[in-house]
């Protein structure tokens, strides 16, 4: 059978339902289309409900989310904070934005999150610490944070990233921008470190179109980066403003289309897992490849269902699924590798170079059909067989 007859069946589409309609709609009918409106205030009070914290504060975009939480935290000019290399590129540019230097730490491939292992191996090896401060002897810049990301829905081992941290003195900010519901301990990923964002964007498990979440338990953070968010306004009527701020605020219509999603989130992280364990099943028996699975620590939320194939096959396996009319990709291209990063200080890339090497994210939409399941299947193990 040729493929032309089907549909095309991409990484991540969004589900919208009735309700997404019915919000929006009320934002048109009562001309509150912009930031102010009952949407944003709800979607963040049902958001903390959700993710178990006291408050959020619904921003732009996932980024704008890092970028402010990074601000908020004194992350600025000539930090340096530890992230990882293999990362959608938002928290890099994030923590560049404030001025400060993102430093490069390996990735593990239990989690493919931060490696906790690299960042004392890069401290150790680099570093010299006084009792407070984190000093990298091979810039002379102070490390301020570590910003671990959440990848693909699973959760990195923030026990062993928050011991580090405690030990040099480090802030912890979560990107959780791939991982709503994904759970680490039972708590959720973006809720264990001072505190976490999540991206809303349109591939994301829960979209608003573009849009991004602060949570934290500090109210004084969550204030002040909401006071940022709308250009740092101190006076309402005379438009007296007391800091450099940012338009970042939620508007109506995307926090309308979010309260609704957040209504079915449950719903659509239990379809992605149902998809995933019926993708586990199947690739046991393909030979050649692995399918990433949860470790017992934590309920991954499989934003992307993700397989590590030889290096060799990478390239033709993504174009032969497109021959199917199936959307796969590889990881980013490392972070230190762009033009604008090279120069930044980095430790060991060996595991994140191997994960790049041999990774394809596969499609894991909730939306999925079982006939879509199928056929990816069939792709995957007609590939390898
Ligand atoms: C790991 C990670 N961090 C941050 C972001 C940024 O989110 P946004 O696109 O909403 O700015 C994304 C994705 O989009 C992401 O994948």
């Amino acid at each position: 059978m040729t493929s032309n007859a089907y549909e095309y069946i991409p990484l991540s589409v969004p589900i919208i339902g009735v309700n997404e309609k019915k919000y929006v709609n009320e934002c048109l009918d009562t001309n509150w289309i912009s930031s102010a409106g009952r949407f944003p205030g709800l979607f963040e009070h049902n958001f903390a409900e959700y993710v178990k914290t006291q408050e959020a504060v619904a921003v732009q975009s996932g980024t704008a989310a890092l970028h402010l939480c990074l601000i908020c935290a004194g992350i600025g000019h000539g930090d340096e904070v530890m992230l990882p290399s293999l990362t959608f590129i938002a928290p890099v540019n994030a923590v560049s934005y404030t001025g400060a230097i993102p430093l490069f730490i390996d990735s593990e491939e239990e989690s493919f999150g931060l490696s906790p292992e690299a960042i004392e191996e890069y401290v150790k090896e680099n570093c010299d610490f006084d009792g407070s401060i984190l000093l990298n002897r091979n810039t002379g810049r102070r490390i301020k944070a570590i910003v671990p990301v959440h990848l693909m829905g699973h959760s990195c081992r923030m026990d062993e990233i928050m011991e580090t941290a405690s030990k040099y003195k480090l802030t912890v900010i979560e990107d959780a921008a791939e991982a709503i519901g994904a759970l680490y301990k039972g708590r959720q990923a973006g809720t264990i470190a001072m505190a976490g964002t999540f991206s809303f964007n349109g591939n994301k498990t829960l979209t608003t179109g573009g849009g991004g979440m602060i949570v934290s338990q500090n109210h004084e953070l969550l204030a002040r980066a909401r006071h940022l968010s709308t250009q740092a306004k101190s006076d309402e009527f005379f438009y007296e403003h007391d800091a450099t701020g940012y338009n970042y605020r939620m508007l109506n219509i995307q926090a309308a289309i979010g309260v609704a999603q957040l209504e079915q989130i449950e719903k659509m992280i239990a379809r992605k897992r149902s998809i995933h364990l019926i993708y586990q099943e199947a690739f046991a028996k393909v030979p050649d490849i692995t399918l990433f699975t949860e470790k017992s620590y934590c309920r991954s939320a499989y934003w992307f269902a993700q397989l590590s194939v030889p290096p060799s096959k990478r390239n033709d396996f993504i174009q032969y699924l497109a021959g199917w009319k199936i959307q796969a990709r590889p990881f980013w291209k490392l972070n230190h590798l762009h033009p604008m990063y090279e120069q930044c200080p980095k430790g060991s890339l060996t595991h994140a170079e191997k994960l790049v090497s041999e990774g394809v994210s596969i499609p894991c939409s909730a939306s999925m059909s079982n006939d879509d399941i199928k056929r990816v299947i069939s792709a995957v193990s007609s590939f390898f067989s």
